[in-house]
């Protein structure tokens, strides 16, 4: 399964490149706001150049979302971001507009991820559209007491079942059991925020059984 990192945060995005675990990348317009703050001088430029710099540090697809709801907009929109980098994905919301946009790009060889998928059926539509990955939001539906990994669950044996090419990625990721669940469940890929990469590494026993061991270990000589 590969590791996306869920951030626009470039600090971050360094961190996970340099624990080896940078497959890719996705961002949405929250996590472009959670950058800007309140600078209120922030422009589209300013957006476009820091999905440039994203794919400056990573090797691997960059999602960058389309900030419009009409198609032709999306297309438009869409176009100028893939012509940042070659790495650069279009995230379009799945929706009946969002669907053409992904229609378009898939012809024209433009990588796409299908977002703000809920149902089975949303990403039945987005791999017949043609869309080459698929985010399922599992944290979201959790908080509407809706099993999220259910969703992913249903997707995987679906794609599964007709060969569809499209990855799922699993996203709204919030704690270390959805990347487990992602793992288990067969997703191709998790996009992860930065705090719960680093939450993966932990276990209380590890800290106790190497506290122990760096106690032991001071009886040797050096
Ligand atoms: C990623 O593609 C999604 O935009 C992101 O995972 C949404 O996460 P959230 O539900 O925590 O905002």
């Amino acid at each position: 399964m590969k590791f996306f990192i869920d951030t626009a945060n470039l600090d971050e995005i360094l961190a996970a490149r340099e624990l080896g675990l940078l497959d890719g990348v996705t961002t949405n317009p929250s996590l472009i706001a959670k950058i800007v703050g309140d600078s209120s001088n922030f422009t589209y430029r300013d957006f476009k150049d820091h999905i440039a710099r994203i794919c400056d540090i990573v090797d691997g697809p960059v999602s960058a979302e389309v900030t419009c709801l009409n198609a032709e907009e999306m297309i438009v929109e869409g176009e100028e971001l893939a012509a940042i980098h070659e790495n650069v994905v279009i995230k379009c919301p799945l929706t009946i507009n969002g669907l053409k946009a992904i229609r378009h790009f898939s012809e024209q060889g433009i990588p796409t991820n299908a977002t703000l998928v809920f149902s089975p059926n949303q990403a039945l539509l987005a791999a017949k559209a043609g869309a080459s990955y698929v985010s399922p939001f599992v944290g979201r539906l959790d908080d509407i007491s809706t099993e999220g990994m259910a969703l992913v669950e249903q997707i995987v044996r679906i794609y599964d079942n007709y060969g569809f090419l499209t990855q799922v990625i699993v996203a709204s990721v919030r704690h270390p059991q959805h990347v487990v669940d992602s793992a288990m469940v067969g997703a191709d890929i998790a996009t992860i925020p930065f705090s719960v990469i680093r939450q993966l590494a932990n276990h209380p026993l590890t800290d106790l059984g190497l506290k122990k061991f760096m106690e032991d270990a001071s009886v040797m000589k050096k």
